[in-house]
C-alpha cells in the first residue's frame, strides 16, 4: 500500500509538470483527486488492510492528498503566471514612438545661385545693397527715364496697388537710384539682389515673382570695356573658362547704349542645339552704360561721371546651368525638385 502511494505521488508529480493547458490541469485533478481518482480509490481500499497497518497507511494517504493538492495549486499558479507573461510580451503595446528621422534641409537653388553671384561680384569688389520690393511709380519708372504713359512701360507688366503710385517693383533697376544717392559723390560698385514682381501669365518661362541681381558701377572713367570685362569675368566664373560673351545692341530707357548679353552655349559649345534654339548663344542679361539723365537723377553730374549697369535673373541662370525645364519648379516647393540641389 505504502509503495503504491509513493508510486502514485511520483507519477502525479511528473504528469503535473507536463500539463500545460487548463484542460490538461483539470484532467489531472480529476485523475488524481477527483471522486473517481486514483487517490480516492486507494483510500477506499484502506479498509481491506490488516488492522495494524491501517493507521499508518491512513496517515500517509492523507499526507499524499495534501501534497497533491498543494502541488496542484502551485502548478495552477505557475501556469497562470506563464500565461500572463506571454500576454505581456507578445500582445503588449509597444509604447515607444519610433524616432523621426532628421530631415536635412538644403539651400534653395535660387539662394545657391544668388550666393554664387555674390561671390563672383565680391571678388571684383562689389558690395551688396538692398532696396525696397514695394516701390513707387516714380522710382521704379520715372527716375529711370520712363515717363508715365511712355510705350517703354510695356516692357514691364506691373502689379499696381490700391494706393496711388504704389507698385511692386518690376525690376531691381530702381536700386540704381538708391545706390547713387547713398554713395554720392564717391565712385562705387554694388550689386542689388532681390525679388521682383510682374503681372505675367504664368508659364514654363515666366513667373510672377522671381529674383534679379542688379550690378552698378559709377566713377569718373568707367567705360563700356569695363562693362565687357565684368561680363566676361562673370560668364567664365559662372559657366566655365573660355566661355565666349557677345553683346547684342538693345534698348533700355535707363541705359545708353544698351546691350543684351549672350554667352556661348555651353551645352553644344556654340555648335547649335535645342537648348540655344540652334543659335549657339544663350541670352543671360540686360546691360548698358547708365543714361546721363539717370546719373543726374541719382545726383551724379553726367559730364564728369559715367557708369554701367546690368540686370540678371538668377533663376534663368540656374535654368541654363542645370537644364531645368520649367521656371515654375522654383517656387512650387516640391521637395523632389528642391532636394536635387542638396
Ligand atoms: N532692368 C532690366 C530688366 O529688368 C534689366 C537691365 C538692368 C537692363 C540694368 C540694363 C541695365 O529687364
Amino acid at each position: 500500500m505504502l509503495e503504491k502511494l509513493t508510486q502514485l505521488v511520483n507519477q502525479a508529480r511528473s504528469e503535473l509538470t507536463a500539463a500545460q493547458t487548463s484542460e490538461q490541469l483539470e484532467g489531472w485533478r480529476l485523475a488524481y483527486l477527483g471522486k473517481k481518482g486514483a487517490l480516492t480509490l486507494l483510500l477506499r481500499n484502506l479498509g481491506s488492510l490488516p488492522a495494524d497497518q491501517r493507521p499508518e497507511a491512513g496517515r500517509v494517504a492523507n499526507e499524499v492528498k495534501m501534497t497533491l493538492e498543494s502541488l496542484y495549486t502551485a502548478r495552477v499558479e505557475e501556469l497562470r503566471q506563464g500565461v500572463l507573461e506571454t500576454e505581456l510580451t507578445r500582445g503588449a503595446l509597444d509604447v515607444h514612438l519610433p524616432g523621426r528621422p532628421q530631415q536635412l534641409g538644403n539651400l534653395h537653388i535660387s539662394t545657391q545661385t544668388l550666393r554664387e553671384i555674390y561671390a563672383i561680384f565680391g571678388r571684383l569688389g562689389f558690395d551688396i545693397l538692398r532696396s525696397p520690393e514695394v516701390e513707387d511709380d516714380y522710382t521704379n519708372f520715372q527716375l529711370l527715364n520712363i515717363p508715365q504713359h511712355h510705350p517703354a512701360r510695356d516692357m514691364w507688366s506691373t502689379f499696381y496697388t490700391d494706393l496711388p503710385g504704389v507698385i511692386l517693383r518690376t525690376h531691381t533697376s530702381p536700386g540704381q537710384i538708391y545706390a547713387m544717392r547713398k554713395y554720392y559723390p564717391q565712385p562705387f560698385r554694388v550689386i542689388l539682389p532681390g525679388k521682383c514682381y510682374r503681372y505675367e501669365q504664368v508659364s514654363s518661362r515666366s513667373e510672377q515673382m522671381f529674383y534679379q541681381v542688379e550690378a552698378i558701377a559709377v566713377g569718373e572713367n568707367i567705360t563700356m570695356s569695363d562693362l565687357k570685362g565684368v561680363l566676361t569675368y562673370f560668364a567664365r566664373s559662372m559657366f566655365g573658362a573660355d566661355r565666349k560673351v557677345r553683346l547684342r545692341p538693345s534698348y533700355f530707357p535707363f541705359t545708353e547704349p544698351s546691350a543684351e548679353v549672350d554667352i556661348e552655349c555651353f551645352l553644344c559649345q556654340g555648335q547649335g542645339c535645342p537648348m540655344c534654339k540652334h543659335s549657339g548663344w544663350l541670352e543671360i542679361l540686360g546691360s548698358g552704360m547708365i543714361h546721363p539723365q539717370v546719373l543726374r537723377n541719382g545726383g551724379y553730374d553726367p559730364d564728369r561721371y559715367t557708369g554701367f549697369a546690368l540686370g540678371m535673373g538668377p533663376e534663368r541662370i540656374a535654368i541654363l546651368k542645370h537644364g531645368i525645364t520649367d521656371i515654375r519648379y522654383f517656387f512650387n516647393n516640391d521637395m523632389r525638385f528642391l532636394q536635387q540641389f542638396a
